[in-house]
């Protein structure tokens, strides 16, 4: 099933989300293919659950985009363990559509989260992975990417959703 994104603007994108502590169920496997697939749909490299609404902490990646199923990544509860370097890059997300902007972040990072089943792991990510896994964790800490950004062009982008969502088109 493929859902529709949630946009900024929506308080579940800003609030910390909870941990998941049932593994291995259905439902959980369910909602997991749902967020690859309204990922492939949206043609992002990385969904989180409050994207579509649901406050939990489970993110998928594929920087592959749909090419590589070797590259799907599920993270549940992730929190990063170790940064190195730095990088700096556009950075764009589905919940803020048609704005990007450059952010620095760490160049090399090691995350620790559990999969579907529960089981612990580490995965290190370079480049757009690293990125990736910064991003997808920053949103299950309701976190979004324009905190990264200076508050001058975070108040630029926030007028002109402001101006979107009046026209009635940001929503
Ligand atoms: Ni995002």
């Amino acid at each position: 099933m493929i859902y529709p994104i949630v946009k900024y603007g929506q308080p579940v994108l800003e609030e910390n989300a909870e941990a998941v502590s049932e593994f291995d169920t259905p439902e959980l496997h369910k909602l997991i293919e749902d967020m690859f697939e309204s990922m492939y749909a949206a043609r992002g490299v990385g969904l989180a659950a409050p994207q579509i609404g649901v406050g939990k902490k489970i993110a998928v990646i594929d920087v592959s985009t749909g090419e590589d199923p070797a590259q799907k990544i599920v993270l549940i509860n992730p929190e990063i363990v170790s940064r190195e370097g730095s990088q700096t890059g556009e950075e764009g997300c589905l919940s803020i559509p048609t704005f990007r902007e450059p952010v620095t972040r760490a160049m090399k990072v090691t995350v620790r989260a559990k999969d579907a089943k529960g089981t612990e792991f580490e995965m290190t990510g370079e480049d757009l992975l690293a990125r990736a896994f910064q991003h997808e964790t920053d949103h299950l800490n309701g976190r979004l990417y324009i905190s990264h950004i200076s508050p001058l062009k975070r108040d630029l982008i926030r007028r002109r959703i402001r101006k979107l969502q009046k026209a009635g088109e940001w929503q």
